[in-house]
């Protein structure tokens, strides 16, 4: 049975016969979580973990995990292609090693620090402050640093900026952008304006085509579908100017530039290109807080959030630490003019790789709006494919599955993939395009 964290702590400590284990489980997590040179005698742990008799899955999955001292060299590591959570930079995970036990000489690792206390303010600070400089985001807005994923802002937009009987449109390219579309419903009166179902979700729509409510509140985007790999190239304009354009943009956040000022609200989970799950970035412009439906959850409420500086209750501080070290990453790369080069290059030689190899793979999505984040493709003899992704899981290319609902492959690309990871795979697709061709 899942348990969360703290209903786990609940259920043991009103559990005398159980109140002990809980007590060595601390401990030995504890332990555990150092590397092997500040561990206590291995013997006292193996035993330790021996008398251990909890059966809750989280406290089992402890129990049974070998100690192991992690990989540390970038040998060890695997190209991972996973759509989220996803790979991070090697040089910032390293970074993240090293403050670890210890941040900056505070004698404290930042898991464990006050949420209130300077050295966090200065972290989300430098975070905020980075992220306004990578994306050139005005003062007219505000950043929030939010929990709950991008799923939970399919209802906070809705509550926050309509009333309950308030239009609102919505293009859907994909499955993100219909469930944020279905949640909506529940808080105002969407309306699908642009459906690419029918396709297969393998397109963006013609702008002049399409049929926009004057009155709507807000005009919402997916501005890159994550699981069919189509992406806006450009933006659509509402056609009132009280209108404001929303855009989910989970999976191409922070990979190329965007000009900020074109929208009302864009929220990002930083899991796929910024950092560790449990992070939600929102960038909202400011004139667009306060005017929440009453019944809106106060964690849902931006006011709130706004007000306090995400600090309204404890905040994701660890995943926000990470967001950070990543900003700071991407404006030593140069900012997201050199971030997006590098990124249009990956994506030009995977899909040149399927556009060449004469339908033995095949992008179905229309060349022009072709991710260069989520690379879905297929294999002309399907039967192929559970043996292309098990092979180069053996050659440590990983998650290349594609998403349950679309089947066939997937190779997710974002930034913190190395163009020698995309090499090894297109060099790997030949080979087993020679071999099975
Ligand atoms: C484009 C997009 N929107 C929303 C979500 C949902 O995000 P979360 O799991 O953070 O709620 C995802 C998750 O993969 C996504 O890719």
């Amino acid at each position: 049975m899942a348990m969360s964290a703290a209903t786990t702590q609940s259920f043991l400590l009103n559990n005398k016969t159980t109140r002990h284990n809980y007590q060595t489980l601390k401990s030995a997590t504890h332990i555990a979580a150092f590397p092997s040179t500040h561990v206590h005698p291995t013997t006292t742990l193996t035993s330790t973990y021996k008398s251990m008799s909890i059966s809750c899955s989280a406290a089992a999955s402890t129990t049974t995990t070998p100690l192991q001292t992690p990989p540390t060299t970038s040998s060890d590591r695997v190209f991972n292609f996973a759509a989220g959570p996803a790979t991070l930079p090697e040089n910032v995970l390293q970074k993240a090693q090293a403050d670890l036990v210890n941040w900056r000489g505070s004698g404290m690792s930042v898991m464990e620090m006050s949420h209130r206390g300077k050295e966090f303010l200065s972290i989300i600070q430098k975070a905020e402050s980075d992220l306004r400089t990578l994306l050139n985001i005005s003062d007219e807005y505000a950043v929030l640093f939010l929990q709950g994923g991008a799923t939970t802002q399919f209802a906070a937009i809705p509550l926050n900026i309509c009333s309950p009987d308030d239009a609102v449109d919505y293009i859907v390219t994909g499955s993100w952008g219909d469930k944020a579309y279905k949640e909506a419903a529940k808080y105002s009166k969407p309306n699908v304006i642009w459906s690419g179902k029918s396709e297969k979700y393998t397109k963006i729509p013609n702008f002049d085509s399409l049929v926009q409510n004057p009155d709507a509140k807000y005009l919402h985007i997916c501005a890159n579908e994550t699981i069919h790999g189509v992406e806006f190239k450009d933006y659509p304009t509402p056609l009132n100017e009280k209108t404001i354009l929303v855009a989910d943009m989970s999976s191409n956040f922070c990979s190329k530039p965007v000009d900020v000022s074109k929208f009302g609200i864009i929220y990002a989970g930083a899991q796929k290109n910024v950092g560790p799950s449990g992070v939600t970035i929102v960038i909202i412009r400011k004139d667009l807080i306060g005017n929440a439906q009453e019944s809106t959850p106060v964690m849902l409420d931006y006011k709130i959030h706004a007000e306090n500086n995400s600090l309204y209750n404890t905040p994701p501080c660890y995943g926000i630490y990470m967001c950070g070290l990543v900003f700071e990453d991407l404006l030593d790369q140069g900012g997201l003019v050199e971030v997006e080069k590098k990124n249009q290059k990956k994506a030009q030689i995977l899909y040149d790789a399927i556009d060449s190899s004469n339908g033995f793979y095949r992008c179905p999505v229309d060349k022009s709006v072709r991710s260069l984040m989520n690379v879905p493709f297929t294999l002309a003899k399907p039967e192929l494919e559970a043996e292309f992704v098990k092979t180069a899981a053996g050659e440590k290319m990983v998650q290349l599955k594609g998403h349950r609902s679309v089947g066939g492959m997937r190779a997710s690309i974002y930034n913190a993939m190395p163009l020698a990871g995309v090499e090894k795979l297109v060099a790997f697709m030949k080979e087993f395009q020679a071999k099975h061709g």
